[in-house]
């Protein structure tokens, strides 16, 4: 009985640590879904460009920072201004525990981005968006999606 607890609790765990990769099409619907397309002005491909960018639609990255702070999931949010970890003090802007933004679930990361959008006024926030897809025909990344 202990012994089936405790390699069900492994089990459980490495599904937690499991990391989604979502494809273009399927974030394409989810943006839609969740008012994305054109929030700020800024069309659907702007959202998926970034997203790539920043983290190759992969829901679970995090990047340790030099200065201390991390980035966290698809759309790469730093925990020093927008989200709490247990580090070290920090702004949290959007109200969320920064564990919220690498689950699969990705509405949470949807709300802080576009808390990001209003706050700073514009995608500039995104240093992979400003590289690649500022100022892009963007139309290719919601091509063959179903969306409209
Ligand atoms: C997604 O990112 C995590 C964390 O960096 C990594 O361990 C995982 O291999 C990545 N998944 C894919 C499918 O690339």
């Amino acid at each position: 009985m202990k012994a089936a607890g405790v390699l069900a609790l492994i089990i459980s765990l490495s599904i937690v640590a499991e990391s989604k990769l979502y494809t273009r099409c399927k974030l394409a619907k989810i943006f839609v879904k969740a008012g994305l397309d054109n929030y700020g002005g800024f069309s659907l491909g702007n959202w998926i460009c970034m997203a790539y960018y920043e983290s190759r639609y992969n829901t679970s990255v995090q990047t340790l920072l030099d200065d201390g702070t991390v980035d966290y999931g698809i759309f790469q949010i730093n925990s020093f201004t927008w989200c709490r970890s247990d580090r070290i003090r920090q702004k949290n802007h959007c109200h969320v525990a920064c564990s919220a933004l690498i689950t699969d679930d990705l509405t949470d990361a949807i709300l802080c981005a576009k808390k990001i959008v209003k706050e700073t006024q514009g995608m500039n926030y995104w240093q992979g968006w400003k590289k690649h897809c500022e100022g892009k025909d963007l139309s290719e990344w919601k091509k063959g999606c179903e969306v409209s």
